[in-house]
């Protein structure tokens, strides 16, 4: 069994993702070849906004997308403290200090409340006012945009939406990747669309924004690739990576529409059990992750592991606790304690879930951990 299942898309979409790649092969143009323009606009069209930019990874599309907000050494930005190293290491690469907000359990995601909170106390402690709220939509699930996006014009910052494991979910029909000023995926192979390699993307309305994004991402280029006008970076999708994720994008609402079958079956088998993630109404997740609570998630980690069960731990340390942070200040970095994010990181289990999860797999989990809690 596998936790992500990538050979099985493959065999269904093999003959198509061969012949687009085989397309590029012959036409040879493998930086900035046609299909790359081709997944841009697919992309603006699929989450219905204004400027899609693809990228080399998610890492480089947060980093850029921090730039074009105009992010600087010491600035703050907010962040919450149980996601992927990534969303704050972006912060730090652009020499701005991450401030983590503590995370709700039941999604997972930042809490709203605990921002406000968070934003009090640095004005409490005389600190800068933070710039941006980088939110992330973790395990897919939106974070919740309607509090988030008041909360940010309230104290006028602006919202970079990390939708690496986002891309698919939505609240109330308007897509994940369109909540954020700025918003960025990752397209890693086993991300919810994820293509053969490395590959990302910025998402904007704002063409402002998206001139900025496209000069920073190929060396601050002005009028033309010589014409130098800022310090940039080089962060370009290769064009078989857009081959492919073309062909992954036609099946992506049926595979979205799978992966939320197979977490509905978790839910009903597990439900009573461990504790299930929660999606409030109106909201759906490209579940990039199912991830249960447990007390006893090493137990069932080990009893699944005997069996040949794959299972993850995301993530085992929460950002603030990561040796990297180690020299900032945590009277800035952690204003607040973080309990409901160390919490999680003791309790968190992700299970196998991809679109081709067989009932009879995924029967043979849901036993699996309720043996091994009996
Ligand atoms: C929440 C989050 N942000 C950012 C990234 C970085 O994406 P990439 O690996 O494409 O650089 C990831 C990747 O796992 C992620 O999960």
């Amino acid at each position: 069994m596998q936790f992500i299942d990538l050979n099985s898309q493959y065999s269904l979409l093999k003959s198509k993702i061969d012949s687009r790649i085989q397309q590029v092969l012959n036409h040879g143009a493998y930086i900035n070849g046609p299909e790359v323009n081709e997944l841009e606009v697919r992309l603006q069209e699929f989450l219905n906004v204004k400027n899609a930019i693809t990228c080399a990874n998610g890492t480089d599309a947060l980093v850029l997308g921090l730039l074009a907000l105009d992010v600087q050494q010491g600035d703050l930005v907010l962040c919450p403290a149980f996601t992927f190293f990534a969303s704050a290491e972006a912060i730090a690469v652009c020499g701005a200090i991450p401030v983590f907000v503590d995370c709700d359990p039941n999604n997972f995601n930042m809490c709203p409340v605990s921002l406000e909170k968070t934003i009090l106390e640095l004005q409490a402690r005389a600190h800068a006012i933070p710039e941006v709220i980088l939110t992330v939509d973790l395990f897919g699930l939106p974070a919740d945009y309607d509090s988030i996006t008041k909360i940010a014009k309230k104290y006028n910052l602006k919202i970079l939406e990390d939708a690496a494991q986002g891309f698919g979910g939505s609240i109330n029909n308007v897509k994940a990747c369109s909540f954020g000023d700025i918003s960025t995926t990752s397209f890693f192979p086993s991300k919810p669309l994820g293509c053969y390699g490395d590959g990302g993307a910025v998402f904007t309305n704002s063409d402002a924004y998206a001139q900025i994004i496209r000069s920073l991402a190929q060396h601050g280029k002005g009028d033309d690739k010589y014409d130098n006008i800022r310090i940039g970076m080089n962060s370009r999708l290769d064009t078989i990576q857009a081959a492919v994720l073309l062909e992954k994008l036609e099946v992506f609402p049926e595979e979205i529409a799978l992966r939320n079958q197979i977490a509905d079956r978790y839910e009903k088998l597990l439900g009573d059990y461990v504790t299930t993630p929660v999606v409030p109404k109106g909201y759906i997740s490209s579940w990039a992750q199912y991830t249960i609570r447990s007390a006893r998630r090493e137990t069932i980690k080990s009893y699944l592991a005997a069996r040949d069960i794959p299972s993850m731990i995301y993530y085992k340390k929460c950002l603030h606790q990561q040796k990297a942070f180690a020299e900032l200040d945590p009277d800035v970095i952690n204003p607040l304690e973080l309990k409901q994010s160390v919490q999680l990181s003791s309790e968190v289990l992700s299970l196998p879930m991809h679109p081709y999860v067989s009932d009879e797999n995924l029967k043979t989990i849901c036993e699996s951990v309720k043996s091994s809690l009996s």
